[in-house]
């Protein structure tokens, strides 16, 4: 498969799940490229056609997407619409002190937004432990089916 990874992160938590997704990918034998949603290349990158476009984030206040999200998903859309629902697929950091009505709010919106039909992952701050690892493993492997076929 071809898989473009992007990812907004403030203070390296989101930097580092996309980090490890994008191992998973590539260990997995897919090709994948991995662009912060401020990097020149990101909405180029990503208006072009890919088999799974895996878009993270970390949440701002009270579940919100930070501004460098809305921009990318903004540009995105302005220069190639949007993508196919079923080629999206979202995972988050966010921490549950914030309210667990809030918490990884950001990465849900997105999925809504792109009406993603795959599970979103959620990281609580930077991933650690076996516990994330495997999550972060069975998340790729997941979204990485064709639909309906189990991991
Ligand atoms: C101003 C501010 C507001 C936040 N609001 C939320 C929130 O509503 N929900 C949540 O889950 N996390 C919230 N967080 C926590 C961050 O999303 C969390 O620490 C995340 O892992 C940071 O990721 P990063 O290191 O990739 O920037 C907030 C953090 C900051 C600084």
């Amino acid at each position: 498969m071809d898989i473009l990874v992007c990812y907004a992160s403030l203070s390296g938590n989101t930097r580092e799940v996309a980090r490890q997704v994008s191992a998973h990918c590539s260990a997995r034998g897919h090709r994948v490229r991995l662009l912060d949603v401020e990097d020149t290349q990101a909405v180029a990158a990503a208006a072009q056609p890919h088999d799974r476009l895996l878009l993270g984030s970390w949440t701002d206040n009270a579940g919100r997407n930070p501004a460098e999200m809305k921009r990318f998903v903004a540009a995105l859309h302005e220069r190639a619409g949007r993508p196919p629902a079923e080629t999206v697929a979202i995972f988050g950091t966010g921490e549950t002190q914030w309210g667990l009505e809030y918490y990884c709010g950001a990465a849900h919106r997105l999925a809504r937004h792109f009406g993603s039909p795959h599970p979103v992952l959620e990281i609580e701050q930077m991933p650690h432990g076996m516990a994330d690892t495997h999550a972060i493993h069975r998340w790729t492997d997941s979204v990485l089916q064709p639909l309906g076929v189990p991991a």
